[in-house]
């Protein structure tokens, strides 16, 4: 595909995706927080399940949560299913156009394994579905209504498919598809366990058949999972942009302990402390994990050798270096397929832009490895270190 195409789809995706994600996320949280802020109806009218009053916008608001009554439906019923549906396409066609159509950079480490484009993306596409179907099957045995037994085993298996991810792809990708994992299976949600048994119940009430309000009760836990994956989901996603986040070590261990987190500051968020201490524990201690984690030097930093000391290499060996394994993307003019101009207008094309890099340089290429991502224009490891040396000789330009 055309270039410039691509970069203009990538960005108009990119938008629809997280306007129809707010606006999907922020419903449920709406609709969460709403339940969980009714009172009693002061008339006691049986059809009413609570009521509360709300501002927002100079408008005074009062709502009034309904059961649905058999011949009673309103003329008009707003149903909840753009959001979801939109979020999930455009991030599915988004994942296609960045990571799939570009493994070699994105998708595949070969530092991590050695694998094909093809085998990469069956991977990503395989924990996508598996995620769903192993979710799904766990949360319709019979144990569905003992969450203290099944969180455990879905933790679980979170953990092996983080690590799964982590020793496949490469680590923005791990990130990547296990927030795709979850976004999946809070679409799948929506389609197959809230959409369904509300139609069936508003056709119950239409027709003036009994309601069976089982239904209902199967959706709202379904929805409840959802809003416990939003934050964790929303973290993955902009971790894409943070490499210190998907090289720290082990990225299994990193991704696990954000879920929890951002599902931890959902539970205080809508339930509170007092209702949920066993939460409040395992997120603290999460936390505690985590400032030990990120403490480690060794987050950012992959096996730096000890500074050796020495004369510096010269700057025409460096130059060379750059030209080959960066300047590639990193230029006025990038020769890479697929790229139009310089990523971030980083360029390295004249001496004076290559020295105001180096603290950069060092990071990405040196400490994290991030760069060239995937490691397509195979720079060795001779090559970091070289580059190493350079910069911390003061990186002259002779
Ligand atoms: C395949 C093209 C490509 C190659 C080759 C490449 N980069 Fe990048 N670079 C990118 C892209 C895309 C971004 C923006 C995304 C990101 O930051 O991960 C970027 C961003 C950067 C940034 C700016 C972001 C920051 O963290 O400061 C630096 C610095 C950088 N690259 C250094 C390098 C170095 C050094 C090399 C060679 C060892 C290199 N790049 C090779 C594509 C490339």
């Amino acid at each position: 595909m055309e270039a410039t195409l691509r970069e203009w789809l990538s960005l108009l995706l990119r938008w629809i995706h997280v306007i129809a994600g707010i606006m999907w996320i922020g419903d449920s949280l709406l609709f969460m927080w709403i339940d969980s802020h009714l009172s009693p109806d002061p008339q006691g009218r049986k059809d009413v399940a609570g009521v509360t009053w709300l501002i927002h916008g100079g408008g005074y608001y009062h709502l009034e949560k309904r059961l649905l009554v058999p011949g009673r439906l309103p003329p008009r019923l707003r149903w909840f299913w753009l959001e979801a549906t939109g979020t999930w396409l455009s991030g599915f066609l988004l994942l296609i156009l960045i990571y799939y159509m570009s493994a070699d950079a994105y998708l595949i480490d070969r530092s991590v394994r050695s694998v094909t484009a093809g085998q990469a993306i069956a991977v990503g596409l395989g924990m996508i579905v598996g995620g769903w179907l192993l979710y799904d099957g766990l949360w319709r045995t019979s144990l569905r209504d003992r969450p203290l037994v099944l969180l455990p085993v879905s933790l679980a298996l979170l953990a092996a498919a983080g690590y799964l991810a982590t020793h496949v792809l490469s680590a923005r990708a791990a990130f990547l598809h296990i927030g795709a994992m979850l976004g999946t299976i809070m679409a799948a949600n929506v389609w197959v366990h809230i959409l369904p048994p509300q139609y069936r119940m508003v056709q119950a009430a239409r027709a003036g058949r009994e309601i069976d309000y089982s239904l209902g009760a199967h959706a709202k836990t379904r929805s409840t999972h959802n809003t416990y994956m939003t934050f964790p989901v929303i973290f993955l996603m902009i971790s894409q942009h943070f490499p210190a986040v998907f090289v720290a070590q082990p990225g299994w261990l990193v991704l696990w302990l954000f879920f929890v987190l951002g599902a931890g500051a959902r539970h205080l968020m809508l339930v509170g402390v007092r209702a949920g201490r066993t939460t409040a524990a395992v997120t603290a201690a999460a936390l505690v994990i985590l400032v030990y984690l990120t403490a480690r030097p060794v987050l950012s930093a992959r096996n730096v050798s000890p500074v050796a000391y020495g004369p510096a290499p010269p700057f025409a060996q460096v130059r060379a270096l750059l030209v080959e394994r960066c300047a590639v993307c990193h230029s006025e003019t990038p020769v890479m397929p697929g790229f139009i101009a310089p990523p971030l207008n980083v360029k390295m094309d004249t001496p004076q832009q290559i020295r105001a890099l180096v603290g950069r340089i060092r990071v990405r290429a040196v400490e994290q490895q991030t760069m060239p991502p995937g490691n397509i224009t195979h720079i060795t490891d001779e090559e970091r270190e070289l580059l190493r040396r350079w910069i911390d000789a003061g990186a002259p330009l002779k």
